[in-house]
């Protein structure tokens, strides 16, 4: 069960959690044609900060204009009430989602005279995946095909094929999926980014059919100001098989090493040296422990 705050903010209002509710025939609840984000805060010496807030906003309203929702605020004002909702629920540590959604009034598949309604959640909310060396399975569903949706925005319905990879890793015994895209070509996990180490590189599927995660972004400067060259590429399971470590990245899971693929270890089937280095400074730099990354944080003021 999600952890309850007290606020949950709705239209620009705040309002109770338990008061939070929305309309049966709320369009986007049928056809999943809603956006979203999901975004982490973290306790730092000066008080609860919330990581690369401006770059989530910013691929909030490039989802929303994916979907052609005209937003009904700005990315300022959504930034300033998920301050204002982290302020009000005295929460130092979580996530927070911010949905955007096609509102009551109109049936159809055609949103366009719909009402577009956003709230912003917060809650507490530890880790997401094992933080042993992840068990990953090589997912029977394929990442939607780039011409079936627009795969590198956080649209509510492209999650039903996330879910689909992640229920059925789970299911088997497995801690996540890894999914191929439509060219047999790794594409990503359920919900996290992949890379491969190989000697001091680091190798990463190129966009196009996947989200490009902002965890993705953030590590691949952190590799480069250590020095380490990262190379986007098509990747193969090969490539995976061979790899000397692999990791998934996302807001969710952080930055977390992939054990074994199909029961067989990457490398020697622990976190390797790389993946343990990257992931350090990652939870150094969101926690507020190290000045360069600083600019990625926007501090709560009480
Ligand atoms: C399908 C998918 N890929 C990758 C990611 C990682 O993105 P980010 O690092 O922005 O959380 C996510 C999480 O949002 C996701 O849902």
């Amino acid at each position: 069960m999600v952890d309850a705050t007290e606020w949950i903010w709705m239209d620009g209002k705040f309002v109770k959690w338990a008061d939070a509710k929305i309309h049966i025939l709320t369009h986007t609840l049928h056809y999943g044609t809603g956006v979203f984000e999901g975004i982490r805060f973290y306790k730092t010496s000066k008080g609860p900060a919330v990581f690369r807030l401006k770059e989530h906003i910013a691929r909030l309203f490039y989802s929303a204009s994916a979907v052609q929702m005209s937003m009904p605020f700005t990315e300022k004002q959504i930034s300033d009430a998920v301050c204002e909702l982290l302020r009000k629920n005295k929460v130092t540590c979580g996530y927070i989602r911010p949905i955007a959604y096609f509102g009551y009034g109109v049936m159809g598949l055609n949103p366009k005279d719909s009402v577009v309604n956003c709230s912003i959640i917060c809650w507490p909310w530890g880790a997401y995946l094992s933080s042993e060396p992840l068990r990953v399975r090589l997912s029977p569903y394929m990442r939607m095909h780039p011409k079936t949706t627009v795969p590198d925005a956080k649209i509510c319905g492209n999650y039903v094929n996330s879910t689909f990879a992640s229920v059925e890793a789970k299911n088997k015994g497995y801690h996540e999926a890894l999914l191929l895209d439509h060219k047999g070509n790794i594409a990503e996990g359920p919900g996290e980014n992949i890379f491969l180490v190989k000697g001091n590189k680091l190798y990463t599927p190129t966009k196009g059919n996947i989200l490009p995660g902002i965890t993705r972004d953030s590590i691949i400067t952190i590799a480069k100001d250590e020095g380490m060259d990262v190379v986007e590429k098509t990747l193969t399971i090969k490539d995976l098989e061979h790899a000397d470590e692999a990791f998934f990245t996302g807001t969710a899971a952080e930055v977390v090493g992939i054990g074994t693929f199909e029961d067989k270890p990457i490398g020697n089937g622990s976190f390797g040296p790389i993946t343990t280095k990257l992931r350090t400074i990652y939870l150094d730099a969101v926690n507020g422990r190290i000045k360069k990354y600083e600019p990625w944080l926007t501090h709560i003021k009480k």
